[in-house]
């Protein structure tokens, strides 16, 4: 029997964020320093079978209908496909949110592992720039994972650009165009403050309002409804061709309907992005816990889902961990 599980503010969770590794072949400056990342230890990571235990004790206790594979860089995991099959089977909603740098590599195996979605980041469309933002000098691979998502026929497909202040927000058009050229839905992002530098400041957020009014009088745009929970707010192009969204996570967050916790590769449970508290998971499992206490140990840790972040606010603290160790 399934029974919902409903935080102390009345949402219901039923999205989960299973960080598959913390590594990652990219050195994002906004993300991870360029050297010195501690990696997790192999042992301290959860094991497929352990993932999906987790997974499975959220899609059939708790009825949850989608499940994510972030990272790190998901595509580093080895075997990635062998767990999407596993995933696959439990029947919710399944996708991957990946840099695309190996995806010409590895699409068609995860298109039929049974991979429903995949969302590619990407911050530029110039390849110095590009270099400079991720110190990899792979955009010609990331835009051909894009074009082998769509051979490959995983539709939609979306392409994620967090926008930084004086680093790459003269791209908008340009990334808007490319997104309309290549049927592709391009979300852009507010930057938050979840960066191992702690290099964030606010005056390099660019708002959402502001990338909305750009968009508008370049091209044209217009609100289509927003769908249940999902952070993005969605356009379409007035001409038809296509549609566009932004993620304004620090403008105008949208905490109060979220349904998502999050699951970090060494198997600890986070009830939000910024939570500094997480329920030990792995240590469950490896001490032989039945689906139970597994069970047991999700639903106090949603009973600490704070009511929203407050980013901005003096009270507001980071978490201890990057956003490359809790995954997107
Ligand atoms: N703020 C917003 N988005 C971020 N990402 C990584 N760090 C941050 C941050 N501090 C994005 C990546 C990718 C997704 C996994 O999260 O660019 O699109
Ligand atoms: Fe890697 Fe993503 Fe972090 Fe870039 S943002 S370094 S691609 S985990």
């Amino acid at each position: 029997m399934t029974v919902p599980l409903v935080d102390p503010h009345g949402r219901t969770v039923r999205d989960l964020r299973i960080s598959v590794t913390d590594r990652c072949n990219f050195r994002c400056t906004y993300c991870m320093p360029e050297e010195g990342m501690q990696w997790m230890a192999r042992e301290e990571i959860l094991t497929f079978e352990e993932i999906e235990r987790v997974a499975r004790v959220c899609v059939e206790r708790f009825g949850f209908t989608s499940l994510r594979l972030t990272g790190g860089e998901p595509t580093v995991r080895a075997h990635l496909p062998v767990l999407v099959e596993k995933l696959a089977a439990l029947g919710a909603d399944l996708a991957l949110t990946t840099n695309g740098s190996t995806l010409a590599l590895v699409a068609a195996d995860l298109r039929r592992a049974g991979l429903d979605r995949i969302n590619i980041s990407c911050d530029s469309l110039r390849r110095d720039r590009f270099l400079a933002i991720t110190k990899r000098d792979r955009l010609e691979a990331v835009l051909e994972g894009i074009d082998a998502a769509l051979a490959t026929g995983f539709s939609p497909v979306k392409v994620n650009v967090v926008l930084q202040r004086g680093v790459n927000d003269d791209e908008l058009i340009d990334f808007a165009r490319f997104g309309r050229e290549k049927g592709v839905g391009i979300r852009f992002i507010e930057w938050m403050p979840l960066d191992a530098q702690q290099a964030w400041q606010r005056a390099i957020v660019v708002p959402s309002e502001e990338v909305l009014e750009v968009l508008d009088r370049e091209f044209g745009i217009e609100a289509l409804d927003q769908r249940g929970s999902q952070p993005a707010e969605r356009y379409r192009y007035r001409d038809g061709r296509g549609e566009v969204g932004v993620i304004a996570s620090v403008t105008r967050s949208f905490c109060s309907t979220c349904d998502r916790i999050r699951l970090t590769s060494d198997g600890q449970l986070r009830a939000c992005l910024f939570a500094t508290g997480e329920a030990d998971l792995r240590s469950v499992l490896r001490a032989g816990g039945d689906d139970d206490a597994l069970a047991a140990a999700i639903e106090a840790e949603v009973g600490t889902k704070w009511a929203g972040h407050d980013i901005g606010a003096v009270t507001f603290t980071r978490p201890a961990r990057s956003m490359s160790q809790i995954g997107g």
